[in-house]
């Protein structure tokens, strides 16, 4: 089983988002039996609610169902858990390095724009102060770097 988990700040925004989209991606694929995927926060105030209502109408309107997640917070225990650590933006990438114990701790921190079709830079924009665009443009670099993800695994892993 191949396990990986998406990091944001509050795990109420990008990283369910991920989450949601990237799980439906692997159904379709028909690999639910090879890859789980999860997602945290690297902060604890949102730990026990469901995503943000803007990205839950924005991920619905793109079929992905994001109302059964709930917040839980990044732990050193992930280490050992996941195989692959995806943040969404450099300040996720620093506190999530913060906490690894090992060089193979390490290895396992990527972001996720890094598996985009077209490189856009490394940052998941935080839209949680912004406006209702905010929220459907992380969505397609999301869409887009989740689909890229499932490629490099599928390769990666020969699935
Ligand atoms: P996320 O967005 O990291 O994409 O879930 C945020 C949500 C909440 C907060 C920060 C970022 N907050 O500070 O409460």
């Amino acid at each position: 089983m191949i396990r990986v988990v998406f990091v944001c700040l509050g795990n109420i925004c990008r990283s369910p988002t991920a989450e949601g989209v990237f799980r439906d991606l692997v159904i379709k694929n028909n690999l639910q039996s090879k890859i789980v995927c999860e997602s945290r926060g690297t902060g604890p105030w949102h730990v026990g609610e469901p995503p943000d209502p803007r990205s839950q109408s924005c991920a619905l309107q793109n079929g992905v169902d994001l109302s059964s997640l709930r917040g839980r917070q990044f732990s050193t225990y992930d280490f050992e858990v996941f195989d692959y650590i995806l943040v969404m933006d450099e300040s996720n990438y620093k506190d999530v390095l913060r906490q690894a114990g090992t060089e193979d701790d390490e290895k396992k921190v990527g972001y996720l724009l890094k598996y985009a079709q077209k490189p856009r830079g490394l940052n998941v924009p935080d839209p949680y102060q912004g406006g209702p665009e905010g929220f459907q443009s992380v969505f397609r670099m999301i869409e887009e770097s989740a689909q890229g993800l499932l490629q490099h695994l599928k390769k990666e892993h020969q699935l």
